[in-house]
């Protein structure tokens, strides 16, 4: 009875709008599918916060455009390719980024893919290809980073991208809920294991942000309903916030979390999903 009589939707809770402080100025971060929804609103803040900031993508054009948008090299930013499917490409963009940057301070680690299919469709390749992408190419990124921070002797954050699907588990994308629960897995073991090098890492868990990755999703449960993609849109909205999660709601956990002020919370999975997943 108490479920039935919710709200629903009647209290829309509009997204902030908040001032933004230098409070990353003179650090050096490196993003991840920096041109996705999500990264080019971590990149887009990070900057803005006064961080140099290198723009790692599988897009070469769209890396290039954003950097250019960003105000580039003047401004301190900077694109390196990434292709997360590659170990050469994943140490290529590592190094790439310190040679740039002149060292790096942290890792926003934004990138990511979602294959639709119900589970007994859900073939081998399917499950591969999500976790190297979600899995294993941003591990051995932060490896990288890792490696680097820890022969400067420098201290560092490093900041993952999981889901409440690696904690609630969605139907029709297994693969995506299992790829992004081994993330918030390896995020506490390289907390433990990296914490006597003073960095730092810790994971976000978004549900249902706006962006193009969740309008694929969208028009994949288009077809299998008669729903217009307003009307899916609105049931994917997390019910206490009567909307979509914005990326730029994200975007504000991952830079508080890329902070160094930010001690106390480690190997964490913090919810940004507007109230959906309990735990
Ligand atoms: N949108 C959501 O509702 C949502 C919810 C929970 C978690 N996430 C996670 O947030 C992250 C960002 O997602 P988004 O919504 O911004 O999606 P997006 O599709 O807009 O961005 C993903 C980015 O990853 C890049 N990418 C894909 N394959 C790559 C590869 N092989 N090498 C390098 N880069 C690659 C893409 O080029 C793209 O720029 C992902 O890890 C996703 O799983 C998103």
């Amino acid at each position: 009875m108490g479920e039935y009589a919710k709200p629903r939707r009647a209290n829309v809770i509009a997204p902030p709008d908040p001032e933004v402080f230098p409070v990353h100025a003179g650090k050096r971060f490196l993003v991840s599918g920096a041109t996705g929804g999500i990264g080019a609103a971590v990149a887009g803040l990070l900057v803005r916060q006064g961080a140099a900031v290198a723009l790692a993508d599988l897009d070469d054009v769209a890396t290039r455009t954003l950097a250019d948008h960003l105000d580039g090299a003047s401004a301190g930013v900077h694109p390196v390719p990434l292709d997360l499917t590659d170990p050469e490409s994943i140490a290529a963009a590592a190094e790439r980024a310190v040679a740039l940057l002149g060292g790096l301070d942290g890792l926003a680690n934004v990138a990511g893919i979602v294959r639709m299919a119900s589970a007994a469709d859900h073939t081998r390749d399917l499950w591969a290809d999500q976790f190297e992408i979600n899995v294993m190419g941003p591990f051995e990124l932060a490896r990288r980073v890792a490696a680097h921070l820890i022969e400067e002797g420098r201290p560092g954050m490093i900041v993952n991208v999981s889901s409440d699907a690696g904690k609630q588990g969605h139907a029709e994308m297994i693969g995506y809920n299992a790829s992004k629960a081994a993330v918030i897995n390896w995020t506490r073991g390289a907390a433990k294991e990296w914490a006597q090098y003073s960095i730092n890492v810790n994971c976000v868990c978004p549900s249902a942000v706006d962006t193009p990755m969740l309008r694929q999703v969208a028009l994949d449960h288009e077809q299998g309903t008669p729903d217009d993609l307003e009307t899916i849109f609105g049931v994917m909205a997390p019910e206490q916030l009567g909307r979509l999660v914005t990326a730029a709601e994200v975007a504000a956990v991952i830079s508080f979390l890329l902070q160094d002020s930010v001690q106390a919370i480690r190997g964490q999975a913090i919810n940004v999903d507007g109230g959906n997943c309990p735990y």
